[in-house]
């Protein structure tokens, strides 16, 4: 789609119109490409931008859900591992190779749609100031074919969501699988910005992280992990 301020502005966009659920936007570049957070996304040529358009059912697993999709098209067209960090930071040896944000539309008390926001760091260049983001092409030498990259994430995205509905749990198992964050010490920023220490013992299947704290068990629903210790 060439270049566009940001898909996820885009998707809202379309979504309002109501007949499009199912649409996937996808950009070339995007000049204000946005992070979780209000940080800002580095949106240069060669990474992959989209937001697809979802008419929700269990909202509450697609965070999950898309960071497993995105780790799954990094093995199978990098051929690298990477790992995810609750609820769906996506590292290669620590460093940030991908995102996810959720953003939802309301009306009237209810969630109408969910735009579902992906970022691929793949072949584009990376700001020197960000050590701590990594890319593809940066990883295995190599550049990768970023419309196969697309058309493999799609195919995981839809089969995950085809779960969404059918088999909740087997999208909890395939994260479990891929992630780094449990058996950890972490620190949690929850929605509402209270800091939250314990170990991390699971997720739910509200894609909540279990925390055993020393007041108890906690679930955050919200939030991301600022630091995790062995
Ligand atoms: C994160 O902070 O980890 C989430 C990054 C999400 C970036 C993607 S790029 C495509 C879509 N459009 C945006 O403006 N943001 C998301």
């Amino acid at each position: 789609m060439g270049c566009v301020t940001s898909t996820q502005k885009v998707a809202r966009e379309h979504a309002l119109t109501d007949r499009a659920g199912g649409m996937i936007i996808v950009a070339d570049t995007q000049t204000q490409g946005r992070g979780r957070d209000g940080r800002k996304w580095h949106s240069q040529e060669g990474g992959l931008y989209m937001t697809a358009i979802l008419k929700p059912v269990r909202v509450n697993l697609i965070p999950l859900l898309a960071g497993v999709a995105v780790a799954e098209a990094i093995e199978a067209l990098a051929g690298i591992k990477s790992w995810l960090k609750w609820p769906n930071d996506v590292l290669i040896d620590g460093r940030k190779v991908g995102g996810v944000i959720i953003e939802s539309g309301w009306l009237r008390g209810e969630v109408r749609f969910v735009l579902l926001g992906i970022g691929v760091n793949i072949n584009n260049p990376l700001p020197e100031n960000l050590p701590e983001a990594t890319s593809l092409s940066m990883e295995v030498g190599e550049e990768i074919d970023v419309n196969r990259f697309l058309d493999h994430l799609i195919r995981r995205l839809d089969h995950h969501l085809v779960d969404l509905y059918e088999e909740p749990e087997k999208i909890i198992r395939s994260w479990r699988a891929l992630t780094q964050t449990l058996g950890k010490q972490v620190e949690v920023i929850d929605g509402s910005g209270e800091i939250v220490q314990g170990l991390a013992v699971d997720v739910d299947l509200n894609g909540a992280l279990i925390l055993e704290t020393q007041e108890g068990r906690r679930s955050v629903f919200s939030g991301r992990v600022d630091k995790q210790h062995n």
